[in-house]
């Protein structure tokens, strides 16, 4: 991913966070409060670590984050967060307890076709969405993920109302205005989740 050097990354720089995308996480929270201290929370598509590093600091020591992502994430100091190497399209979450909520900002690989692009970043949402349904608890679960934008958001807001009662976007001043990323927040799961939306032979959830 090509790195953008302007003002967010040299602040995140000199603050000691790995990348710039922490802004747009503490934009998200300042506006929306989702995060709580003593939360569980689980960070998809988490590398180099921002947000984790972010979530960590947010939750604090009552709290516990588990990453994920295809690479590596270099261990974060102060033992509230777990980092896995895998593909969240494969990985079996049963393995993992119930969270507050999900933050996801994995990015799919990028053709430089928007309607590609953004169909790919569908696909992931919809993943979130069903992990969403078997790890978060119902009424208090929230999501927040990014989507590359492309395919209408009346399209993304009526997949995420089928998982959540409350869907708003969000664009945070740090997220640079050329790129078609914004974010989804998903609030109060649905008890009554789109689980069976899922083909019979795809692996839950
Ligand atoms: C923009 S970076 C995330 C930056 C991170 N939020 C931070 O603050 O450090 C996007 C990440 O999504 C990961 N990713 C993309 N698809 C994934 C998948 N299917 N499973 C796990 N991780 C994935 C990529 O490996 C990449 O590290």
């Amino acid at each position: 991913m090509k790195k953008i050097k302007d003002h967010y990354f040299y602040k995140a720089k000199s603050e000691n966070f790995r990348a710039r995308s922490i802004y747009k996480l503490q934009e998200i929270q300042k506006k929306f409060q989702l995060i709580k201290t003593g939360d569980h929370i689980l960070d998809l598509g988490s590398a180099p670590g921002s947000w984790c590093q972010f979530l960590a600091q947010t939750v604090g020591q009552q709290g516990r984050v588990v990453g994920i992502d295809l690479k590596p994430v270099e261990k974060i100091p102060g033992g509230s967060v777990e980092t896995i190497q895998a593909d969240i399209f494969t990985f079996d979450f049963s393995l993992l307890p119930k969270f507050n909520g999900i933050t996801c900002d994995a990015a799919p690989n990028t053709t430089g076709i928007k309607d590609i692009d953004s169909s790919r970043s569908l696909s992931l949402l919809e993943k979130v969405c069903r992990i969403a349904s078997v790890k978060l608890n119902p009424l208090a679960g929230f999501a927040v993920c990014k989507y590359l934008q492309g395919i209408p958001l009346d399209e993304v807001k009526a997949l995420f109302l089928e998982y959540f009662f409350m869907v708003s976007y969000y664009k945070p001043k740090s997220s640079r205005s050329e790129s078609s990323e914004i974010f989804v927040i998903g609030r109060k799961l649905k008890k009554n989740n789109a689980q069976d939306h899922q083909p019979a032979n795809s692996s839950a959830p």
